[in-house]
């Protein structure tokens, strides 16, 4: 690769944390960033999931495992302090864990509710806030810092599967990424979301066995995403590419919504 692509896209010395990033789209995230040079921190409740991916990537660089329950504020302090204690710095954050759950309007459950908003918002507001400090100490107003949440096309349209809370929840996750962006601009911290469309995952895979043929004929460039179209945007973001970026909301849903 030249020097340029390197300089523009590149991730050497610096550190990502990327919660959820043991399986599914986090996994994807960790893949690009491990191979573009960055250390790269994952962390979800199941260890070995985890582990197992750090093991995987080893082959391109360094991919570190940590437990964490990320769906109360306790967990989230918890998990900062633990990188702290580490000596790790954090240039990048990607909130990535999240929860959904899909029933009918009349039987939609009140637990889904808690659940869904713990973990998609409330869980992105208390980690960003306990890694500021970290954020800040790696920043510079010619580098950013940057947090990166993961969204859904599903809090931008009205979704096609009846999912209540986590559609809500996306949304506020989407207004939330632009009033972040508002104040921690001045702290040199640039705070993006991506809004996938479906991408292979165990969260999408009863969807995608029940509706996978249907969904891929309303998506106008007819395939689901892949591993490299979530990596991609991701690199983007964190790199040197995406450093004048900021409350940006990024749909990568094959043109899902953007197009209609
Ligand atoms: N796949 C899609 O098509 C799609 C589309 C739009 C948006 N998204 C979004 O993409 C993100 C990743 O989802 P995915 O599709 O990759 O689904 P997934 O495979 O189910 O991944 C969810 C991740 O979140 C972690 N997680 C769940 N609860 C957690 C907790 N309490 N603490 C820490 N980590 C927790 C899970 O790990 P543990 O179970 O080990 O904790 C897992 O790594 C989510 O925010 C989702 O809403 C996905």
């Amino acid at each position: 690769m030249s020097d340029y692509l390197i300089d523009m896209f590149g991730l050497r010395g610096k550190t990502a944390v990327i919660t959820g990033g043991g399986q599914g789209i986090g996994r994807m995230i960790a893949e690009g960033f491990v191979r573009a040079g960055a250390r790269t921190i994952i962390a979800s409740r199941k260890f070995d999931v985890c582990e197992q991916a750090a093991a995987d990537l080893s082959s391109f660089g360094t991919c570190i495992p940590v437990q964490a329950d990320l769906a109360s504020t306790e967990g989230c302090l918890a998990f900062a302090s633990h990188l702290r204690g580490a000596g790790e710095a954090v240039h990048v954050l990607v909130n990535n864990a999240g929860a959904t759950w899909g029933a009918s309007y009349a039987e939609y459950p009140a637990h889904a509710w808690n659940r869904c908003m713990e973990l998609n918002v409330h869980a992105v507001f208390e980690l960003t806030r306990a890694l500021t400090p970290d954020l800040v100490a790696a920043a510079t107003a010619e580098d950013p810092a940057r947090v990166i949440n993961i969204g859904s096309i599903d809090g931008m349209h009205v979704p096609i599967y009846e999912n209540y809370a986590y559609a809500a929840s996306k949304a506020a996750l989407h207004h939330l990424t632009s009033v972040l962006a508002g104040r921690l601009a001045v702290d040199n911290i640039t705070v993006n979301a991506v809004a996938p469309g479906p991408f292979e995952s165990k969260m999408m895979r009863s969807t995608l066995e029940e509706h996978g043929a249907d969904l891929v004929t309303r998506i106008p460039l007819g395939r689901i995403g892949r591993s490299d179209d979530m990596a991609g945007i991701a690199l983007f973001l964190a790199s040197r590419a995406g450093a004048y970026l900021t409350g940006a909301l990024i749909p990568v849903d094959g043109g899902l919504v953007t197009t209609r």
